[in-house]
């Protein structure tokens, strides 16, 4: 695999960030379009938005406590609010609101803490005339409106030094239409000047080009090519942008559920938060984030750079392996032994992640049973069993 895929191959997990001046009004990033504010209205929140306890660093050590290896912010969202610095609109946080370059600073945060470094982008904007009225009512405004689109994207991929990966976003317009199609969007010509701009960079692909990774979102279910890059993005409830009424958050044992079936086949998961417009986190974000910390600082191991095995999961989880060592991550611990059925592999031994605990195994015929386990769970969720495959099995 090319070195600037390795990376992404092997992180296993990494935050997504949906923060703009959405907040304000915080009921979730599409309130524009779902409420059908009108711009000047909506507008009139940006003073709100202040960003006065922004702190990237903060938000890249909870990420790197974690166990995440890049994040991804939503430099524009679909409100077309831009949190970098650019000349194509008054409409960004350095002539209003924070008075600040938000990407620039976040950009410096992720490189002091090692993490990649992935920037969100709507191509939909809610706030351009052209976007609205669509290619057939205005083709002058329309062409305004991608010659916009593709100079933003040069901005970010001009101004903050290397960018390791752009997340594009695919939306309707404020009036319900998909209009978008990638001729429209000029979209071979926008990714051949991020990769002249960006030659080590990583496209998702909702520029309505495959380019390298495709996305899953609020689902874990893997791409049909098992070769592909991919990532499943998740929020922690059921929200992208801050959303105070919204508390119904996943239980972390779900999250770690979730991040288990994606890497059982080989994605990523990106986890989202959702700051309040002071750039604050909620404490529900705050403590599933560290609760994913301490599992992952002792199962991160089996999260990384795995690839799907042939293991059924049906009587405790899901699987995954590397090398000559399988991992069975643990949904549901159920006593002492665990039985799995139609086994070719042959495993030689195995422990539980974090303890000193040996697993005792028997093959009968296609039979596998692991015995002599601890009676209660050994970890308050999702335990993770990694058995060592025999030599040739
Ligand atoms: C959906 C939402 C959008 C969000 C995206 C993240 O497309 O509509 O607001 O940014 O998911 O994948």
């Amino acid at each position: 695999m090319e070195k600037y895929r390795k990376w992404f191959r092997e992180a296993g997990l990494g935050m997504f960030i949906h923060w703009g001046v959405y907040a304000v009004p915080g009921r979730g990033e599409w309130a524009m379009q779902q409420e059908q504010i009108p711009l000047e209205k909506y507008d009139t929140h940006i003073p709100e938005f202040t960003a006065e306890n922004y702190d990237p660093d903060d938000w890249a050590r909870l990420a790197v406590n974690a166990g995440m290896r890049y994040m991804v912010l939503t430099a524009k969202h679909h409100d077309g609010f831009c949190l970098f610095d650019t000349a194509t609109t008054p409409r960004n946080a350095v002539r209003q609101g924070p008075r600040r370059d938000l990407v620039g600073d976040y950009v410096k945060a992720c490189r002091r803490h090692g993490l990649k470094v992935g920037l969100y982008f709507s191509w939909p904007d809610w706030s351009h005339p052209g976007a609205n009225l669509g290619p057939d009512r205005s083709p002058e405004s329309w062409t305004e409106y991608i010659n916009f689109t593709h100079a933003q994207v040069r901005e970010l991929c001009s101004n903050y030094g290397k960018i390791d990966l752009l997340w594009y976003d695919k939306a309707p317009n404020m009036n319900g239409e998909y209009l978008m199609t990638p001729e429209r969007l000029r979209a071979s010509e926008l990714n051949a000047m991020v990769r002249q701009l960006q030659p080590e960079i990583l496209l998702n692909d909702r520029s309505l080009l495959p380019e390298d990774f495709y996305t899953a979102e609020q689902n874990i279910k893997a791409p049909d090519d098992p070769h592909r890059l991919w990532e499943s993005c998740l929020t922690m409830n059921k929200h992208w942008g801050y959303f105070p009424a919204d508390n119904q958050y996943k239980p972390i044992s779900g999250i770690i559920h979730e991040l288990t079936g994606v890497a059982a086949f080989r994605g990523n998961m990106l986890l989202n938060v959702g700051p309040a417009p002071d750039g604050s986190l909620r404490q529900p974000e705050r403590e599933r984030l560290e609760a994913l910390g301490k599992w992952m600082t002792v199962n991160g191991e089996a999260i990384r750079n795995v690839a799907p095995c042939p293991l059924s999961g049906a009587t405790y989880g899901c699987a995954a392996a590397r090398d000559n060592d399988t991992y069975l991550y643990v949904h549901w611990w159920h006593r002492d032994r665990i039985a799995i059925p139609n086994c070719d592999l042959k495993f030689s031994s195995g422990t539980v992640l974090g303890t000193d605990h040996e697993v005792r195994i028997r093959h009968d015929g296609k039979h596998l049973v692991l015995w002599d386990l601890p009676q209660n769970p050994p970890a308050p969720f999702c335990p993770v069993i990694k058995l060592r495959n025999l030599p040739n099995s």
